[in-house]
């Protein structure tokens, strides 16, 4: 949540930063703004409510001349959406511009007695308070904007990304960092600072990611320096970048989240690119195979997650259950942390996170270690957090995922999810090498059926035409169509704002029944699997209660065909594979119905892609 931008080199530094708030502002859209440092010396700082573009109108006329920025673009936590809000905030003298991501949890205490010294604030935010605070330890000890950061770091409780610059000292920047991540780009004599490394992604591929409770000392025409909070020099490691520019834009397609449900057959086959090979025979995850022993003797696998990752978690919980009759538990990763967790070190304990940033999730898995359970971790960006505080783990690798409804993340985490439990499964000889080739056999040729399922487009968005005044849905399935039913409803609801409730359809005649109506469309997703029968039977009961009907289908099903409004029709695929065919027609709805209410479906309202608060 939040994004930040830094620069500091011989270019032009707006360009810079406006490029790389428009690329970080998934992680939040309420407001945005810019610190720069021009060549007289005088610090400018400009900041609107709104998206980054409104900040760009906002700066036409202004002087954006520097060499040195930073800039911000907000999700807010402390105070609504405003001008005065939005970030850089600046100390009281104008001498120090800082932007912030995560929250300051004692930010009253601190603020109180700097009110107590004189200060006054101007903003209902957690930042002004750093920032103040910042230029208050500096001009007491009379010390570097180091020196001030590190002291006034040491009075901070929670968490933060933050850089400072100075209007005395404009060849430096400040960056630290706690339980948010930041990263620095190190060009040729410049240097970039961001949330995630696409701000900087065509200017180069070297980049620092700062660890925890790490402060960088970034200075014009010197070498980078990280020190740790007690102001012990840090070694430096330079990592390669692994992503490219078309991967950041839209490629033709009008949305992010179109584009990235297209793209399913190709990140599908990333996936699974090196894992499954020899025609599906062999099928192998190097973070399972390499703790083979932990894997074979695990008492009980509790997966943490939260959103769109918990429901891959709960069809993670199917797939190990069936294939390697491990005991599964799912919990979301924000009760997991506050339940008195009960774990030993023959638990392992997965954690499943696109961002690999989640702030609950992270928290579940320093838990997890500090009772000594096995933490592997599968998450989409490389180098975040999430990877770095696992002993293990696997990146589902299907590319940048930028519109804030995950697609592609979650049919990637699926997929791993399945080849985790096959490499368990065969390791366990729970199944057999011809159970592993036969599916892995299926898994080759899943990229090419989603490419037909994602051919129902044209059909999908006919029939959300129909749909787009509804007020509430309700989406049934069972077994492993349960999650997808959630997965769907969560869909709809955060990029459409239409109330949708996810439920496992035999739950549906203790209660939710009462709600069917003609008002009331249900989705159901009905593959041929072994409850098929069962889901029939839940279709007619929602059918004699006059409600109408939309049901994802197994190619040929006359039986559902006769019952229900319309159907979707999706290629016949072994049961444990079905929530990867499933998801996508739900996706394809979900984005046309939203477009339809013309919602901004890459950018839905109150949300940000990142949530890095609790
Ligand atoms: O990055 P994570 O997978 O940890 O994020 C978890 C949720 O915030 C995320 O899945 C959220 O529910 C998405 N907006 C769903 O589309």
């Amino acid at each position: 949540m939040c994004g930040i931008v830094g620069y500091l080199g011989d270019g032009n530094a707006y360009n810079v930063l406006i490029g790389g708030l428009h690329r970080l502002e998934y992680r939040g859209y309420d407001s945005a703004g810019i610190a720069l440092v021009d060549k007289k010396g005088k610090l400018n700082v400009y900041k609107t409510m709104g998206k980054v573009s409104v900040l760009e109108n906002f700066c036409k006329d202004k002087n954006v001349d520097s060499h040195i920025g930073i800039a911000h673009t907000r999700w807010a936590t402390h105070g609504e959406p405003s001008d005065c809000n939005a970030h850089p905030h600046y100390s009281e003298d104008g001498n120090l511009a800082l932007v912030h991501n995560g929250t300051i949890e004692n930010y009253k205490v601190l603020k109180d007695a700097l009110v107590e010294h004189g200060c006054t604030f101007h903003s209902e935010t957690d930042t002004e308070v750093l920032v103040q605070l910042i230029e208050y330890v500096r001009l007491q000890n009379d010390c570097s904007l180091l020196d001030a950061v590190r002291e006034a770091l040491k009075q901070v409780i929670g968490a933060y990304a933050i850089a400072v610059i100075e209007k005395n000292n404009p060849d430096c920047i400040i960056a630290a960092r706690k339980s948010s991540p930041l990263v620095v780009g190190v060009g040729d004599d410049e240097f970039y600072l961001a949330s995630d490394a696409s701000p900087f992604v065509e200017f180069t591929d070297n980049v620092v990611y700062l660890k925890e409770e790490e402060i960088a000392l970034i200075r014009r025409h010197e070498p980078l320096k990280l020190y740790s909070l007690d102001n012990k020099e840090n070694e430096i490691d330079v990592k390669k970048l692994e992503m490219s520019i078309s991967q950041l834009e839209k490629g033709g397609y009008p949305h992010f989240m179109l584009k990235e449900i297209f793209e399913q057959p190709a990140t599908l086959l990333d996936c699974i690119r090196g894992r499954v090979v020899d025609h599906g025979r062999i099928v192998t995850l190097n973070g399972v195979s390499d703790n083979r022993d932990t894997f074979i003797n695990a008492r009980r696998i509790v997966i943490v997650a939260c959103g769109t990752s918990w429901h891959s978690a709960l069809i993670g919980k199917y797939l190990i259950q069936d294939m390697c009759h491990i005991p599964v538990e799912v919990e979301y990763a924000s009760e997991f942390r506050y339940s008195h967790p009960v774990l030993t070190p023959d638990d392992i304990v997965i954690a499943i996170s696109q961002s690999g940033e989640t702030a609950d999730t992270l928290a579940a898995i320093k838990i997890a270690r500090k009772m000594g359970a096995f933490v592997y971790g599968i998450s989409n960006v490389v180098g975040s957090s999430i990877p770095r505080e696992t002993h293990s783990g696997t990146y589902i690798h299907v590319g940048p995922e930028i519109g804030v409804a995950s697609t592609k993340a979650f049919t990637g985490q699926v997929m791993v999810l399945t080849l985790l439990a096959m490499t368990i499964g065969e390791l366990k000889k729970t199944l057999s090498p011809e159970d592993v080739a036969k599916l892995g056999n299926w898994i080759l040729k899943l990229p090419s059926l989603v490419e037909k399922v994602l051919s129902l487009a044209p059909e999908i968005e006919r029939l959300s035409l129909i749909y787009t005044y509804a007020r509430n849905f309700l989406y049934l399935g069972r077994g492993y169509s349960y999650p997808v039913a959630l997965e769907g409803a969560l869909k709809l609801k955060e990029i459409s704002y239409i109330h949708a409730e996810g439920y496992p359809a035999a739950e549906m005649k203790h209660g939710p029944i009462a709600l069917i109506d003609a008002e009331m469309p249900s989705v159901i997703i009905a593959p041929k699997d072994h409850l098929y029968e069962k889901i029939v039977s839940n279709v007619q009961q929602v059918k004699a209660r006059g409600g109408s009907i939309i049901a994802v289908v197994t190619e040929g099903d006359e039986t559902i065909r006769n019952i229900a409004d319309h159907v979707l029709e999706v290629p016949d695929v072994p049961e444990c594979l079905t929530p990867i065919i499933t998801s996508v027609p739900l996706q394809l709805l979900s984005y046309y119905i939203a477009i339809n209410k013309g919602k901004d479906v890459d950018m839905p309202r109150n949300l940000a892609k990142s949530v890095t608060v609790e």
